[in-house]
C-alpha cells in the first residue's frame, strides 16, 4: 500500500488576524501527536521572484499593480512541485496565506474584477481545508499598530475583508470560519480540530485543482 498523503491546510485572514500564531501552534500540535507537518508561508520572500515581492512591499521599488499580481501567482507556482512531492510523501502542509489573499488583495484595487485576478492561480493544488481568520479591526487594535508595508493602512484592510466575505461564499472550496477575537489557545483549539479531521479525509483522495 501508499503512503497516505497529508493535506493542504491554509490560514487566511487581514493583518493580525492571528495566522502566523496560529500556523506555527498548529504545526507544533500535529507534530506532537506524531502526524508529518511543515509550515509554508506566500509570498515566499526567499526566491527570486519572492525578492522582486519583498522589495515592493518595503516600497523600496514600485510595480505596475497586475505585473505584481501575477509575480505574487508566479511565487505560489514556483514551490507546487516541492509542495506536491511533500503532501505524496505523506507530510501535511500548513500555509500562511495562498491564492486567497493573492485574489482578495489585488481585487480590493479599483479596476480588478475577482475573476481576472482569479485567473492565474487557476490549476493550484486545492486545499483540503481553508480556515479564515475572522475579526473585527476594532477588536484587533490592541494587537499592536500597522506596519510601514504597502497595504497596512485601515482603509486597504477593510477593503481587503470584503473581498474575503465574497470569496468565502464560493462552495467549491472548504471554508471553516473562525471567530478569532478568541484567547490563541481557544482558537488553536478548533483549528487542531479541523485539521485532524481534514488530515483524515485528504488521505484517500486525490490531490484537486483550485478554481477548476
Ligand atoms: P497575522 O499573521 O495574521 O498578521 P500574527 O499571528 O502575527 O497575525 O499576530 C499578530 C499579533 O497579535 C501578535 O503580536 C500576536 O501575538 C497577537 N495575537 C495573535 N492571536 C491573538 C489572539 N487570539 N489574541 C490576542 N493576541 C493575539
Ligand atoms: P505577509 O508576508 O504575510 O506579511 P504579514 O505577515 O505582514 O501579513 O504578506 C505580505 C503582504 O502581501 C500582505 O499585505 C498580503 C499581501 N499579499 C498579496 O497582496 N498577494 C498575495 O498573493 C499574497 C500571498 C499576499
Amino acid at each position: 500500500m501508499g503512503v497516505r498523503r497529508g493535506a493542504l491546510i491554509v490560514l487566511e485572514g487581514v493583518d493580525r488576524a492571528g495566522k502566523t500564531t496560529q500556523c506555527k501552534r498548529l504545526v507544533q500540535a500535529l507534530r506532537d501527536s506524531g502526524k508529518e507537518a511543515e509550515m509554508m508561508r506566500f509570498p515566499d520572500r526567499t526566491t527570486m521572484i519572492g525578492q522582486l515581492i519583498s522589495s515592493y512591499l518595503e516600497k523600496k521599488s514600485n510595480l505596475e499593480d497586475h505585473t505584481v499580481h501575477l509575480l505574487f501567482s508566479a511565487n505560489r507556482w514556483e514551490q507546487v512541485p516541492l509542495m506536491k512531492k511533500k503532501l505524496e510523501q505523506g507530510i501535511s502542509l500548513v500555509v500562511d496565506r495562498y491564492a486567497f489573499s493573492g485574489v482578495a488583495f489585488t481585487s480590493a484595487k479599483p479596476g480588478f474584477s475577482l475573476e481576472w485576478c482569479q485567473n492565474p492561480d487557476v490549476g493550484l493544488p486545492k486545499p483540503d481545508l481553508v480556515m479564515f481568520l475572522q475579526v473585527n479591526p476594532a477588536e484587533v487594535a490592541g494587537r499592536g499598530g500597522f506596519g510601514d508595508e504597502r497595504y497596512e493602512t485601515s482603509v486597504f484592510q477593510r477593503a481587503v475583508q470584503q473581498k474575503f466575505e465574497q470569496l468565502i461564499k464560493d462552495p467549491s472550496v472548504n471554508w471553516k470560519v473562525i471567530d478569532a477575537a478568541r484567547s490563541i489557545e481557544d482558537v488553536h483549539t478548533e483549528i487542531k480540530t479541523l485539521s485532524e479531521n481534514a488530515i483524515n479525509i485528504a488521505e484517500n483522495q486525490p490531490i484537486g485543482e483550485l478554481w477548476k
